[in-house]
């Protein structure tokens, strides 16, 4: 056995799957997918070939040319973070065809029943992949060191519609003969089922398969960008329509800073409020929350930040975790520089203080735990999902933007460029960055101590702080409210939703709780309609127990599955030491868990159980 992935059952001795041709079933009364699976491999094969699943019900594994089933075993006890392993013994082949369903729990899958959606009326379900769950789908080589290619027939009722991160190739009734693998007492041809149709061409690592299946609507917003949000939420796709408008200008500068877009589309999708992330880069079809609609630039910024996955993460792909860093350190400078040119380099610098402060913290919140601050980290045994923090993003953004200060902005561009043409379709490490950075600048070891950025912990020395007139204003404001002293209206008079995440982010962990009261009266910041601002302000009422607020902590957790807000706010429940404060995180996880994303509550729970 040769990993190559500490969270894949991969062997880098087997042929590499490149092809997958699925058949989904999808079947909302019962939350399943029954599924076949043909994967192809890049040559003949004998031997055990070892492919990630987890909780699916597999019935067999054939040989496709003769249908013959193909000896296989599966691991005994699933691995808590990997999954199952299936063993199939091939002698030759170089496809294989597995016949199965999918879990109601599948860890990639929310099913939205008919009262959870917006239109009550009928019901949704959507993948979130990354990082490790596009096994709880099909069963795969599931590791970024990957690429897959796929083509999907799925069979779905014919209310609804279903989009992919995939070429739509067509809809259409289905055939009788497209029924093989299906169990009779499910009727693939009845009246009220169609199917749809996808392709995706480009080789794209398992993490970044996605669809939605709902009554989905959009509005067109650009020459390859639609908006697409549930067809009854009427609301949201005007809002989309307005706040998206200026996507094809973000692709176009895109396109001059980092190369030609490679994608075709760039379509967005606007998900339920459960929608675990802000935003999730599938290609050709971004996935975002709804909470970043609110009609100022954040939105933006989100989108930017997906769009410029498309060059770095989705076109250049870290090799696993591990080098997590390479995707998300990278699209954060490249998101900074985006939106520097289309928002202006005082929201630019504003994010970067955000970023900042939000890395400041990671440091504190790992304390005991170092690995997790160094870019490249050991994650044997570990679980993605549970280390999840800003220290890829903001200390990979700080070691990226240290590179531009070195060199310059003229040849750190020329460099960027050369780099994505380089690797791109490709799956790379650290040391094969830090190798590529060396050559092509030569002398850069001398002046920038490598290992310490990629390898060390904590925050470099040389990294920077951000500085512009409104960030330190901010940031004198927030120390001078421990001295008791509130901004007055003129001093917040221009400030938006990042003006004011940045201010609370910054206010001291636990404030006298008569000054937080004070402050909300004035502003009224728990009431915020922007989420940052809401969360942020809640996280400092609940730490400096004013339990006035927990009325509003819990609509919050009942309202949104985002875990940039739950993870916060159930935290500082768990940790604010009160039990009363405890009390209420139980009770609201209890309540709210079925609305969560799977990958929502394993985090949620993993928070509880470590402080409750
Ligand atoms: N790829 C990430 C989301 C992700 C990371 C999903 C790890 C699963 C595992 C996405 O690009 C992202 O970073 N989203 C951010 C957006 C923000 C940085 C603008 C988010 O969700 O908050
Ligand atoms: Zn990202």
């Amino acid at each position: 056995m040769a990993p190559i992935d500490p969270h894949s059952f991969t062997d880098s001795t087997h042929p590499l799957t490149t092809h997958v041709s699925l058949s989904l079933y999808l079947s909302f009364p019962t939350s399943t997918i029954h599924a076949s699976a043909l994967l192809t491999l890049s040559s003949p094969f004998s031997g055990t070939l070892s492919l990630d699943s987890r909780s699916l019900s597999l019935s067999s594994i054939l040989d496709p040319q003769t249908l013959h089933p193909l000896p296989h075993s599966l691991s005994p006890t699933p691995d808590p973070i990997r999954g199952t392993e299936i063993s199939v013994v091939l002698s030759g082949q170089s496809q294989i065809l597995l016949i199965y369903s999918t879990s109601p729990a599948a860890s990639a899958l929310q099913w939205l029943s008919p009262p959870q959606t917006f239109s009550k009326t009928h019901p949704y379900v959507y993948t979130q992949c990354q990082a490790i769950h596009a096994r709880s789908i099909f069963p795969c080589q599931d590791t970024p060191a990957r690429r897959i290619r796929y083509d999907v027939v799925m069979n779905i009722p014919a209310s609804l519609s279903a989009v992919m991160s995939a070429r739509h190739v067509r809809r259409r009734l289905p055939l009788p003969e497209e029924a093989t693998h299906l169990d009779s007492s499910l009727c693939w041809c009845a009246e009220d089922r169609v199917v749809e149709e996808f392709v995706m061409e480009q080789p794209i690592p398992p993490y970044l398969f996605a669809f939605a299946v709902g009554e989905l609507g959009f509005r067109e917003v650009g020459p390859r960008t639609r908006v697409y949000a549930e067809s009854a939420d009427v609301e949201v796709l005007d809002a989309a329509e307005v706040e998206f408008a200026g996507a094809e200008e973000m692709i176009r500068q895109g396109e001059k800073l980092f190369g030609e877009y490679d994608w075709e589309r760039f379509d967005l999708l606007v998900l339920p409020p459960s929608f675990p992330y802000g935003g999730m880069e599938n290609p050709r079809m971004v996935f975002l929350t709804p909470t970043v609609i609110k009609g100022d630039a954040s939105g933006g910024q989100v989108v930017a930040h997906e769009l410029a996955h498309s060059w770095t993460g989705n076109l250049i792909t870290n090799v696993n975790n591990e080098h997590f860093w390479l995707n998300e350190g990278f699209t954060t400078y490249a998101e900074r520089r985006i939106v520097e040119v289309v928002q202006g380099a005082d929201i630019a610098t504003l994010n970067m203080g955000i970023g900042w402060r939000g890395l400041k913290d990671e440091m504190e919140r790992f304390k005991d735990n170092l690995e997790c601050t160094k870019l490249k980290n050991n994650q044997q045994g570990v679980d993605p999902d549970d280390v999840y923090s800003q220290v890829p993003y903001e200390k990979g953004f700080q070691f990226v933007l240290r590179i531009e200060r070195q060199v310059g902005r003229t040849a750190f561009d020329e460099f960027l460029k050369k780099y994505i043409a380089t690797f791109k379709f490709k799956s790379i490490d650290t040391d094969t960055f830090l190798d590529f950075l060396k050559a092509n600048i030569p002398g850069i070891e001398k002046e920038i101590n490598l290992e310490l950025w990629t390898e060390g912990v904590g925050i470099p020395e040389d990294a920077y702080e951000p500085v512009s007139t409104i960030y330190t204003k901010i940031i004198s404001l927030a120390e001078e409210f421990k001295q008791g002293k509130m901004p007055s209206e003129d001093e917040v008079a221009e400030w938006k939703g990042q003006e004011w995440e940045l201010y609370l982010e910054n206010l001291p962990k636990s404030c006298e709780p008569s000054q937080v009261i004070a402050l909300d009266k004035r502003y009224r910041l728990a009431e915020s309609k922007d989420y940052e601002v809401k969360v942020s302000f809640l996280q400092v009422a609940i730490s400096s127990k004013c339990r006035e607020y927990h009325g509003e902590v819990e609509k919050t957790l009942k309202t949104v599955g985002r875990m940039k807000y739950l993870r916060p706010l159930f935290n500082a429940l768990a940790q604010s030491g009160g039990t009363e404060e405890k009390q209420l995180a139980k009770q609201v996880f209890a309540e709210a868990r079925e609305t969560y994303h799977p990958i929502a509550q394993g985090v949620v729970e993993s928070i509880l159980s470590k402080y409750i």
